[in-house]
Parts: structure tokens; sequence; C-alpha cells
């Protein structure tokens, strides 16, 4: 096991009608800014429930913050955090809204030059953000939980994360009867999603790390139990509820304790968003049983206990079983309706070329201990065409 500090200091409110918590939980005298999406808010009552929560408090709207959140949207929020003297940010919303207000909080305390150097130039010693905290509205990202970001900049087609080490929301209410507004193909991505955060963390190297191999097998084990109920019309609380905690626990820094982390799929997902538009879920699915049958040599001790231990596969030759074990988290992510090949979305060569130039000027070898070089990456996705 590898040596780890760590710490999460977010407060978590889970539940069915928790919202009405929140004005116990923020000062009466603090001037809110409330952050949402494109209205989906409004549409399930949640707008309603938080507005009559905090009655009374001095509440300053930015709707607006679209999917894969933009730069430029959110540096007019920044704007209005430095001229209407927000200290307190409130996030209603998914993972989008999240990291969006993640990015304001930082950016409106950032002295450098650009505030785009936060996340280009992973910009150091990054401020201590405007306080924020979240009500979610989409199991998935675990941005609720955990300090990272990842902010688009469609002018420039492209997509990057960052980590503000004092940058974990206040406190996170998650109440799950939110799932049931939740579209079928939010579902899926939200599944897709922290199944990929979850073997990101996994799939690696054999450090028996025992406790965290055996909370991500339960996580993993979680998921396909669940996914075929919660895409049923009106899943039942129990299933949204385990939904929405196996989203948490699945990015927010307990299993990732004393193991070797990977993220390659991640970062090649992100440039399929940056330059093709595809969902995040939805670049995940594709490219993730790529990195596993081009990296199995690397990952080979892991994705054989992944075989064994999720999948049950007991056939006894060793790559026989890891082949089974991909083919059937292929079969998994199509089993609940998402596409899995590059070609399903039209994308070819070309991109696959733009993608493996940008990773080799930016110099990046991903991955564990950067074993996904350019040229693997280009061999990854050619895998998955
Ligand atoms: O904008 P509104 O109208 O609210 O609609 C949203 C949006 O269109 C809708 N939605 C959210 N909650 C809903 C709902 N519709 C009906 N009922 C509800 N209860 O869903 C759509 C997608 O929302 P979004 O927030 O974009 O989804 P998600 O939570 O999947 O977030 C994706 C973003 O998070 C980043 C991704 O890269 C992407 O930009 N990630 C953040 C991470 C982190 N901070 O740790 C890690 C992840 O790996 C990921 O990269
Ligand atoms: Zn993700």
């Amino acid at each position: 096991m590898n040596n780890f500090v760590f710490q999460n200091p977010t407060k978590l409110i889970f539940g069915k009608g928790e919202i009405k918590r929140l004005s116990k939980l923020i000062d009466k005298d603090k001037k809110i800014l409330m952050t949402y999406g494109g209205g989906s808010i409004k549409r399930n009552g949640v707008y309603e429930q938080v507005m009559q929560a905090l009655e009374g408090y001095d509440i300053v709207e930015f709707s607006g913050i679209e999917a894969n959140p933009d730069y430029s949207t959110l540096m007019k929020a920044v704007d209005i955090c430095k001229t209407q003297n927000i200290d307190f940010i409130l996030a209603v919303g998914g993972g989008s809204i999240i990291d969006g207000t993640k990015f304001i909080a930082t950016a409106a305390k950032f002295e450098g030059e650009d505030a785009w150097d936060i996340l280009r130039k992973k910009a150091k010693n990054l401020p201590i953000p405007i306080d924020f905290a979240t009500v979610l509205t989409l199991p998935a990202t675990a941005s609720e939980m955990n300090n990272g970001g990842v902010i688009s900049r469609r002018d420039r087609c492209e997509k990057f994360s960052f980590h503000n080490p004092a940058g974990f929301p206040k406190f996170s209410i998650l109440d799950p009867t939110v799932v049931l507004s939740l579209p079928e193909k939010q579902i899926s991505n939200g599944i897709v999603d922290i199944y990929a955060h979850t073997l990101e963390q996994y799939l690696t190297t054999c450090l028996d790390t025992k406790v965290m191999d055996r909370w991500a097998e339960g996580l993993l084990l979680t998921l396909i139990e669940e996914a075929p109920k919660l895409l049923k019309p009106n899943p039942s609380y129990e299933s949204c509820a385990n939904f929405m905690l196996t989203a948490t626990m699945g990015l927010n820094g307990f299993i990732s304790m004393g193991v070797d982390e990977d993220w390659a799929t991640h970062m090649i997902g992100h440039e399929l968003t940056a330059l093709c538009g595809l969902d995040h879920g939805e670049t995940l699915a594709i490219v993730h049983p790529g990195v596993m049958s081009v990296m199995r040599k690397e990952k080979h001790g892991k994705l054989l206990q992944y075989a064994r231990r999720v999948w049950n596969i007991t056939i006894e030759n060793e790559e026989q079983a890891i082949d089974e074990a991909i083919e059937r988290t292929e079969n998994f992510f199509r089993s609940i309706g998402k596409k899995t090949r590059l070609s399903e979305y039209g994308i070819g060569n070309d991109v696959i070329d733009t993608i493996v130039q940008r990773f080799t000027d930016r110099g990046w070898a991903v991955g564990e201990h950067g074993i996904v070089t350019p040229e693997k990456t280009r061999l990854i996705l050619e895998k998955v065409l």
C-alpha cells in the first residue's frame, strides 16, 4: 500500500426531504449566489424547495450554466461575485453546476492575470475560495464531495481539470428523490461515470490494498445490480439512494487511499467531449474497454481479480478470463443504452490523430506511472473505432 494523507471536510446530509435544512447550514447574514443550469430544477420542484428553505436570505441567482460548464459563462459569475460582495455560493444541480461553482469560487479570489491559468497552466497556490455548498440533483461525478472540477472552453475546443486543495464544498445535500426526474440518458451517463471512476482507482497496480479493493468491488457490484432497476420507470427510493451514495463514494477519496490511480480513460474522454461534443459518460463507455484491452499486460493482476470477483468468471485460463471480463464490461455499458464505438458517433481517424497530436504537444503520458503514452493512446482509440 502506498503512503497517503486522507482528509475530506465535506459534510453530507443525505435523505428524502433534507433540502429544508438549508437555513440551519448557511448563516442568515451571508450574501448568497445561487448557481444552476438550464432549468431542470424549476421543473422538478428543487428550486421551490431551496427558495422556501432560504426565505428571507439575500440571494442573487445565476442560471444558465451549461453541461460541460463553459469558461466564458463562468467568468460572468466571477464578475458578479467581485462586484456584489458575494460571500457564499450555493450550487444546485449536477456535476457541471458544482464544477462551475468551484471554478467561480476560486477564480473570484485568484490574483493571477488570467483565470484560465487555473486550468491550462495548473496554477499553483490557488487561493482559499469563496465558501460554497451544493444541493445535488444528479448522481455521477462525486463533485459534491471532492475538490476537483472540469471546465470547457468551447472557443478553443478544450476541456481541462483543476484541483483546489481548499476547494471542497462546505456541505452537500443529497436527496435521492431528485433521480426521479432524470432522463434515462442522464441516469446511464451517471452509472458509466461512477463505474469508470471506480475502475480508474481499482484497475491499476496490485498493491495488496484489500480494503480499497473490496470497497471498489462493492461499488461496481452495486451498479451492476441497480442499473436495470434505475432504468425502469419510477425506480424505488432504495435504488435511487444506493445509486446516489455509490456516486459520492466513487470519487471522494475513500477508494483511492494507498492505491495507484489511472485516469487515462478520463483524459482521453475529455478530448472527445471537447472535440466532438459527446457527453462525459458517453466518452467513458467507449474508451474504458479500449484501455482495458490495450493495457492488459500492465494491468494483468487487477484485471484478473476484476474478472474473478466482480464478474464471477471461473474460466481457468487467465487471458480468456480477462477477455471475458472486458467483453462483459462493454456489454454492461451497451445494456444500459450506451454506444461503445467511435464510429457509432461518426468519429474517425482524423479525431484520433488530433488527440494523439495534442497529447504529444503537451508532453502527456497518462495512466498510472505514465504508462499510457501518446502511442498507446492511439492504439486505445483505434481499438474502439
Ligand atoms: O441544466 P439543467 O437544466 O439542470 O439540466 C441538466 C443537464 O442538462 C440535467 N439534470 C441535472 N439534474 C437533473 C437534470 N434533469 C432532470 N432532473 C434532474 N434531477 O442533466 C444534464 C447534465 O447535467 P451535468 O451536471 O452536466 O451532468 P453530470 O453530473 O454528469 O456532470 C458532468 C460534468 O462533470 C464533469 C464532467 O467532465 C462534466 O463536465 N466531471 C466532474 C468530476 C469532478 N468534479 O470530480 C469528475 C468527473 O469525472 C467528471 O469529469
Ligand atoms: Zn467521470
